[in-house]
């Protein structure tokens, strides 16, 4: 059983613009930015109660950010979920017939285990499920 959102990804052009609307209009806590070379991502997070809004900006044209504005425009990008065993809930997922991104779970921030499935299987959504260190 799936019970808590770890984040919601939000893609956005512009970084710094981003962090003044959701920190200073909307009033979001920030907690900082990070960046993710090999996803060629910057991060910029805010935490809302137990979950946290994370606000992506691509570095290169390369990034699949980027990329996703680009064809989509800006707006949410992903929904990731709190698992307890990333590579038992890729088994399940894939038993049940959904398309993953991964054949094994990836590295994600912090020591974190993550694993994408594909949003043609998820009615558009691109879904990451995120199992935190124990
Ligand atoms: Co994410």
């Amino acid at each position: 059983m799936i019970e808590r959102l770890n984040h919601i990804g939000i893609a956005v052009e512009d970084l710094e613009e981003a962090i003044r609307l959701y920190r200073d209009v909307i009033g979001l806590s920030f907690q900082g930015i990070e960046e993710v070379p090999s996803e060629r991502v910057r991060v910029a997070m805010f935490q809302v109660g137990d979950t946290r809004i994370e606000l992506l900006q691509g570095t290169g044209d390369d990034s699949p950010i980027t990329k996703f504005i680009a064809k989509r425009g800006m707006g949410v990008h992903h929904l990731a979920f709190c698992v307890d065993d990333a590579g038992a809930e890729l088994e399940r997922l894939s038993s049940s017939g959904l398309r993953l991104l991964d054949e094994s779970p990836r590295k994600g921030a912090h020591g974190t285990r993550v694993v994408f499935v594909h949003p043609k299987s998820t009615m558009g959504v691109l879904t990451e499920l995120v199992e935190e260190p124990k």
